[in-house]
């Protein structure tokens, strides 16, 4: 049952008439338990809340289709437009993004320039920008915009999901380029040809880049709510004497908010990914597969209406 759930909202979540639907009625059926508003003052009030707990964050201007040279350059835009907020207003945060809203459906040479445009900014404010990793279908595109721009930025990372047969190919080949790297599951449907249909698999094969990437002594950010990889991780640089400021780990806004504070209690570096913006539905549904119990929260959204 869990499965045909999850298979269920991972296909609303790339409903493209659904998204588009949803963007013009706003934030709402319990959307804001995963985002933080629809405008960027609100995603940095709430980074702000978040600085005073000791956690850091990342910031996410959701998008999830764009199909007009237009559209991708105004997602640079706000992008810049977030980049030049955190400066200004000072909070501890950085950026992510997704290749497909910089236009790399439209034209790579497109999402190119957004992201040198972007990289350019960044620089500037000494600030870090992560590149989210999306379906298998962009890997192979975004490993050459990753290629395109190493030799000109440092300041940017990529995400490796636990899913794919490949990763750990992938992560020790990015340990050459001393890549800062987002370790996660991964999130979208993915054919058994390529990713690991059974959860225990992906899960040992988390273990297994974490460990990688921890070892290379390239900076991981470990990215789930997992309590079993967190206690892994944690085994895992006690044992090899890993400092603590060359990890962290990251959680999504909303989702397991005690445990989120318990690790900064422990003195872990902590960050949150907040998403904000009115192209909320993907990134919701895609909460849901995660974790279909969360339909509760969706139910209780409408009732309240
Ligand atoms: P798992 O799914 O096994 O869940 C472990 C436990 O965590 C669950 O039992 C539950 O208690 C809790 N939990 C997990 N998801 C929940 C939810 N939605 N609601 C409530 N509780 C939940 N993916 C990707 O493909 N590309 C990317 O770029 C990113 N980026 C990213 C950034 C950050 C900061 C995080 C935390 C995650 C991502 N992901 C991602 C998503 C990731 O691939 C994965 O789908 C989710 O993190 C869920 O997997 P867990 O590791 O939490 O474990």
């Amino acid at each position: 049952m869990e499965k045909v759930l999850r298979n269920f909202f991972l296909y609303l979540a790339n409903h493209q008439r659904l998204n588009q639907l949803a963007k013009k009625h706003g934030l709402r059926f319990g959307g804001r338990r995963f985002v933080a508003g629809e405008t960027l003052a609100e995603g940095i009030d709430v980074i702000k809340a978040l600085n005073r707990q000791g956690m850091m964050a990342t910031l996410d201007h959701l998008g999830e289709f764009v199909d007009s040279e237009e559209e991708a350059n105004a997602m640079a835009e706000h992008c810049i437009e977030a980049i030049e907020s955190i400066a200004k207003e000072k909070v501890d945060a950085n950026l992510s993004l997704k290749l497909t809203s910089m236009g790399l459906d439209i034209a790579y040479d497109l999402c190119l320039h957004n992201m040198e445009r972007i990289l350019e900014v960044a620089r500037k404010y000494r600030l870090f920008v992560r590149i989210d990793m999306e379906d298998y279908a962009h890997l192979e595109n975004t490993f050459a915009i990753f290629h395109d721009l190493r030799e000109r930025y440092d300041n940017f990372g990529l995400v490796i999901q636990a899913y794919l047969y490949r990763s750990v190919d992938d992560v020790k080949a990015l340990a050459e380029w001393k890549t800062n790297l987002r370790l996660v599951k991964g999130a979208y449907k993915e054919s058994p040809e390529v990713a690991f249909p059974d959860k225990k698999d992906v899960d040992e094969n988390y273990k297994k880049i974490i460990q990688l990437q921890l070892e290379s002594g390239n900076y991981a950010a470990v990215a789930t709510h997992d309590e079993n990889m967190i206690a892994f991780t944690k085994r895992l640089v006690k044992e090899r004497d890993i400092p603590l400021d060359r990890f962290e780990f990251q959680m999504l806004y909303g989702i397991r908010p005690e445990l989120q504070k318990q690790l900064v209690r422990e003195g872990y570096r902590v960050r949150i990914y907040v998403p904000y913006g009115n192209d909320w539905f993907g990134y919701n549904m895609r909460r849901l597969a995660e974790r279909p119990a969360n339909v509760a929260f969706v139910l209780k959204g409408i009732v309240k209406r």
